[in-house]
C-alpha cells in the first residue's frame, strides 16, 4: 500500500467561547476524534449539516489551525510537530479552495500576477519562467490567454473558481481541500467546475478533501464519504456502500432529504427537532435527540464506531438496520 497523502487520527478541535459578562467562557468541541486517510488520486467527501465541524476539519488539515489533540500526517510528514526544516515542504503539500473565491482574490491584481505570486515567494524561477508556468496553469484550468491581464471583477463566478483552483495548484500540492467549492455557482456551472476538478485529479493524481452539503454533488465526485454530526464522524466508507445501504439513521435521513439520490424502496426518515447546541451535546449517542429509533441505551451510552458491511458506523443498532436492508 502506498503512503496516504493525508492521514488523520483522532483529530479533535476545541474552541473557547466567551459567553458575555459574568459567565465563564465555555469549551466548544467542534471536532471530536475524527480519523481518515486519503490516497493520491482519491476524493474523500465530508458531508453534514451546518456547524458539524467540516470547515474546522479543513482548517486543521490545511495547517491554518493546530488540532487540540490527535495526529495528522501529510505526505508522510508529521503536520502537528513538523520535523525541523520541513515546515515549508509541508505547507506546499496542501492547498485550500473556498466557496467564495472573490474574497480571496485581490481585486487590484491581474490574474497573471495573482498566479505568479506564490512562485515569487516559494521558488527561484525567473520572471519569464513564472509567466510561462502561470500561462500553462491557466490553460489547464480552461482560462484563455487574454485573461492573463484581466482583473478578478471581470470574470464570472465559475471563471473565478477556475482562477482560485489555478492559484491553489501552481505550487504542485498533493492535496486540495475544497470547502463547498461549487455551492455558490449555478447548477450548470457547477457541473463544469466539478468536471474540471475530476480531470485535474486524473492528470495530476491529486488527493481531494471535498466538503459539501449537497449529496448529488458528492455522489458525482467522491470515492469515499464521511458523514459528520456535531463534530463526530458517525458513518464513513466507500461511496457505493454508503449511498446504497446507509446504516446510520442520520445518514439515512440525509439521503432521504435529497430526492435526486434517494433510492426507491428506502425508508424515509425525516429529521425532526433542532440541532443540539455544540456547547451542550447529548450525553450518549450524539444523534439521540433527533433519532426516530432512539432507546434508553442510546441516551446514556455512546455507540462505538465499528466496521460493518464495508464501512465504519457508530450506532448501537446498525446490525439490525443492515439485516433489514438485506
Ligand atoms: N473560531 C471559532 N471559535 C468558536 N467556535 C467556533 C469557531 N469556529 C467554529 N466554531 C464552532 O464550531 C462548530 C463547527 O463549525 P464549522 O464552521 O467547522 O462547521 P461547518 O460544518 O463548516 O458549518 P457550515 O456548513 O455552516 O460551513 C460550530 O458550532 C461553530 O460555531
Ligand atoms: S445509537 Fe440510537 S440514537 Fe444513535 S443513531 Fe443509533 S438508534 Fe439512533
Ligand atoms: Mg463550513
Amino acid at each position: 500500500m502506498s503512503t496516504p497523502v493525508v492521514a488523520a487520527r483522532d483529530l479533535t478541535q476545541i474552541y473557547t467561547v466567551n459567553r458575555g459578562f459574568l459567565r465563564p467562557p465555555a469549551k466548544l468541541q467542534a471536532v471530536t476524534g475524527v480519523s481518515f486517510d486519503v490516497e493520491a488520486g482519491k476524493t474523500l467527501a465530508i458531508v453534514g449539516e451546518s456547524g458539524c465541524g467540516k470547515s474546522t476539519l479543513a482548517r486543521m488539515v490545511t495547517l491554518i489551525e493546530k488540532p487540540a489533540s490527535g495526529a495528522l500526517t501529510l505526505d508522510g510528514l508529521d503536520a502537528v510537530a513538523p520535523p525541523s526544516g520541513e515546515a515549508k515542504r509541508l505547507r506546499r503539500t496542501v492547498q485550500l479552495v473556498f466557496q467564495n473565491p472573490y474574497g480571496s482574490l485581490n481585486p487590484r491584481k491581474k490574474i497573471g500576477t495573482i498566479l505568479e505570486e506564490p512562485l515569487v515567494i516559494n521558488t527561484t524561477l525567473t520572471k519569464v519562467e513564472r509567466t510561462e508556468q502561470a500561462r500553462a496553469m491557466m490553460a489547464k484550468v480552461g482560462l484563455r490567454p487574454e485573461h492573463y491581464s484581466r482583473y478578478p471583477h471581470m470574470f464570472s463566478g465559475g471563471q473565478r473558481q477556475r482562477i482560485a483552483i489555478a492559484r491553489a495548484l501552481i505550487l504542485s500540492p498533493k492535496l486540495l481541500v475544497a470547502d463547498e467549492p461549487v455551492s455558490a455557482l449555478d447548477v450548470s456551472i457547477q457541473a463544469q467546475v466539478l468536471n474540471l476538478l475530476a480531470d485535474l485529479q486524473d492528470e495530476l493524481r491529486l488527493a481531494y478533501l471535498f466538503i459539501s452539503h449537497d449529496l448529488s454533488v458528492v455522489r458525482h465526485i467522491a470515492h469515499d464519504v464521511m458523514v459528520m454530526y456535531l463534530g463526530h464522524a458517525i458513518e464513513q466508507g466507500p461511496k457505493e456502500a454508503i449511498f446504497a445501504r446507509p446504516l446510520h439513521p442520520y445518514t439515512q435521513a440525509l439521503l432521504a432529504s435529497t430526492p435526486s439520490v434517494a433510492a426507491g424502496k428506502r425508508k424515509r426518515i425525516v429529521l425532526r427537532g433542532e440541532l443540539p447546541s455544540p456547547l451542550d451535546p447529548p450525553k450518549g449517542c450524539v444523534f439521540s435527540t433527533r433519532c426516530p429509533y432512539v432507546t434508553e441505551r442510546c441516551r446514556v451510552e455512546r455507540p462505538a464506531k465499528r466496521l460493518l458491511d464495508g464501512r465504519l458506523v457508530a450506532c448501537h443498532y446498525a446490525e439490525r438496520f443492515l439485516a433489514e436492508a438485506a
